[in-house]
């Protein structure tokens, strides 16, 4: 059976590191049926754990030293044997020129992981990615909601349901 959709609590930020290390192979194309690279839109208020479960992905991905938020810089790239990693942050973002100008739109072309924080404030300038992750807090916690979009997306949360369940 194939989920679309599934929702998970993370009490504390150790259960939202666990779930970006879940993620991990499914980005780096370790995992069995799934070539590497994909694009994941991050929704959440100020403080709901997008670039903590940025992060935690990039190092369980192989990403060694510093790994900056992109609120200032808009974008912070990565790159782990032959795969690029590209971490964006549009919370600033107001002109859509400037997507075009800085040329953005041809990391969406390549075979990358593209991790986007704030994408609503693109407007409509980016694709639908394969998976919207959504972090909603939740008394001291927060909740995962995850949508898929793509057959990618799709198998991404069917490989992760079935454990969350037990
Ligand atoms: N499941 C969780 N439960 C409680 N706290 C968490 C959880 N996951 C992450 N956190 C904490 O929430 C904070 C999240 O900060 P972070 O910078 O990741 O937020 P953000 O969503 O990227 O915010 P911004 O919109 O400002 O970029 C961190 O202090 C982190 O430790
Ligand atoms: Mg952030």
């Amino acid at each position: 059976m194939t989920h679309d959709t599934l929702t998970l609590t993370l009490p504390d930020e150790e259960a939202t590191t666990r779930l970006a290390e879940r993620f991990a192979p499914l980005l780096t194309g370790q995992a069995p049926g799934m070539g590497p690279g994909g694009r994941i839109h991050l929704h959440g208020d100020l403080g709901a754990g997008k670039t903590h479960f940025v992060r935690a992905l990039l190092r369980a991905c192989g990403v060694a030293g510093r790994i900056k938020s992109p609120s200032y810089a808009l974008l912070e790239s990565y790159k782990v044997s032959s795969l690029y990693f590209y971490h964006l942050d549009f919370y600033r973002f107001s002109d859509s020129r400037e997507w075009v100008d800085a040329g953005f739109r041809d990391i969406l072309q390549d075979n990358a992981v593209v991790l986007i924080e704030w994408p609503e404030k693109a407007g409509n300038l980016l694709p639908p990615p394969d998976l919207d992750l959504h972090l909603d807090y939740c008394g001291d916690g927060r909740l995962a909601t995850l949508d898929a979009h793509s057959a990618k997306g799709t198998l991404w949360i069917t490989t992760l349901a079935p454990s969350q369940q037990k």
